[in-house]
């Protein structure tokens, strides 16, 4: 074990599991996709193992909904409030764009959820990345990459001082003198900026955080540096282990360059897994999967949603055709530059089939581990001790088996190792990525 140093563990839900063709497994129930008794059950399975949290992600379109149950997602404040009712330690970590939504309104909600569950909430800050996303909202495409990030830095900054706009004694509550807040201490926060023009104060006193954990998924540069400037918590998609390094470095480097502590920063780069008794029942079993992953006509909707190409245009068994440069690129610019890598590396550039094939079982990147749970716990090991994470984003291809699988076998080998808590050291999500608020966050940007 190295110090007090552990691992962090954030479950990323899609009701069965995050592979594309998890719906088609045997061990799944398609049915429950919309169901809150499934989620919750799926949360109390996270908390019994001691999950730092549980993340849902949200987008505002359902451009893949041919083939995949993957877009079916629940507004991710309404359903985490209803498990906050039915667990008590586990974070509860919800996707919300800062393109399509206002700072007040947001602040608010997250504000909401962090009171209803004692202390349990986190943002996953997302700018979106679709046009599809963007016809729903008045426009005709996503809004320029770098300037996203320009709009989600103010948004966020707004966010903050809304949430700082109650002292945290203005509540007075006195009944005898009919005083309930002093309103010397709930101040307007008069914002005017290049994009948001916020009066304040919050409605509501200051929250059991304060601020919300703040996490980001975005790993161009531009999203680095926001996530260096703002987040708590990094998923990312680290394909190797060199990978890994790389970014952690960087990451721990451009936090600290921010004035902010780097230990403080979690960055968690994402984990599938199948697991076996045997690595040759993996292997069976990851092969089942692997085959349910078909190509119907008219469903090659998740390739193309981040590719921003029509793929449907080209024959499925024709080479890719060539991919958008990733400069000026709208979309996910990281998750991009994977998908070059990756047909890089190909001696033949591959068809669209074996390409949209190889995204799915390699969970849109992250890459699959097939083995046994001693092995899954090795590799972990090795990725936290060799500073390529600080955790992992646990992607299980289906759901509820392949969560199961890893909360039965594989967390009590990280416990019995001092990898992992044995039990909640703490109230808050803040509190369990060891992310306290810190006063640099509260300087206006
Ligand atoms: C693991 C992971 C989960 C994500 N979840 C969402 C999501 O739920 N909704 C969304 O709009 N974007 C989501 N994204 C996209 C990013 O947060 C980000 O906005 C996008 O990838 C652009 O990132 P870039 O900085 O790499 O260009 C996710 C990305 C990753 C890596």
């Amino acid at each position: 074990m190295s110090g007090q140093r552990r691992i962090h563990l954030n479950y990323f839900h899609h009701p069965s599991g995050c592979h594309e063709a998890g719906w088609r497994h045997a061990a799944t129930d398609p049915r429950h996709g919309l169901d809150i008794a499934h989620l919750t059950r799926v949360a109390r399975l996270c908390e019994a193992a001691c999950l730092d949290s549980m993340f849902l992600g949200y987008g505002y379109t359902s451009s893949n909904v041919a083939a995949s149950d993957m877009s079916l997602l629940l507004d991710p404040l309404v359903a985490l409030a209803a498990v906050a009712g039915a667990t008590r330690h586990i974070g509860l970590v919800g996707t919300m764009s800062t393109t399509f939504n206002q700072p007040y309104d947001l602040a608010a909600r997250l504000s909401t959820l962090d009171h209803v569950s004692g202390g349990r909430a986190g943002w996953n800050i997302v700018t979106s990345q679709t046009d599809a996303e963007a016809r729903n909202f008045g426009l005709d495409q996503a809004p320029e990459h770098d300037a996203r990030y320009l709009r989600a830095d103010e948004f966020v900054a707004v966010c903050k001082k809304l949430w700082d706009s109650w002292e945290p004694d203005a509540q007075v509550i006195d009944k005898a003198t009919g005083v309930y807040a002093d309103p010397a201490k709930v101040r307007p926060i008069d914002h005017v900026g290049e994009h948001y023009k916020v009066q304040g104060p919050s409605m509501f006193p200051r929250s059991p955080q304060r601020h919300p954990l703040l996490a980001q998924a975005g790993s161009s540069e531009a999203g680095r540096a926001f996530a260096a400037r703002h987040a708590d918590a990094m998923f990312t998609i680290a394909p190797s282990l060199e990978a890994g390094q790389g970014i952690y470095a960087e990451m721990k480097r451009l936090v600290a360059a921010n004035g902010r502590d780097p230990d403080a920063f979690v960055l968690m780069p994402g984990l599938a897994w199948v697991l076996g008794g045997t690595e040759e029942e993996a292997r069976r079993r990851a092969d089942e999967l692997i085959e349910g992953f078909v190509v119907p006509p008219g469903s090659l909707g998740m390739l193309s949603v981040f590719l921003q190409l029509d793929l449907e245009k080209h024959p499925v068994d024709g080479p890719v055709p060539e991919l958008p440069s990733l400069e000026g690129f709208r979309g996910g610019q990281h998750r991009m530059r994977v998908l070059y890598d990756h047909v890089e590396r190909q001696e033949q550039r591959p068809t669209i089939r074996e390409l949209a094939g190889w995204f799915a079982n390699q969970m849109r990147g992250h890459g699959l581990f097939v083995g046994t749970a001693e092995q899954l716990a090795d590799r972990m090991q090795t990725w936290f001790e060799t500073r390529a994470c600080d955790g992992f984003l646990m992607l299980p291809p289906t759901v509820p088996r392949d969560l199961e699988d890893f909360c039965r076998d594989v967390v009590p080998i990280l416990q019995a190792r001092g990898l992992f808590r044995t039990e909640y050291e703490a109230d808050t999500l803040r509190g369990l990525y060891g992310a306290p608020v810190e006063e640099r966050a509260l300087a206006p940007v």
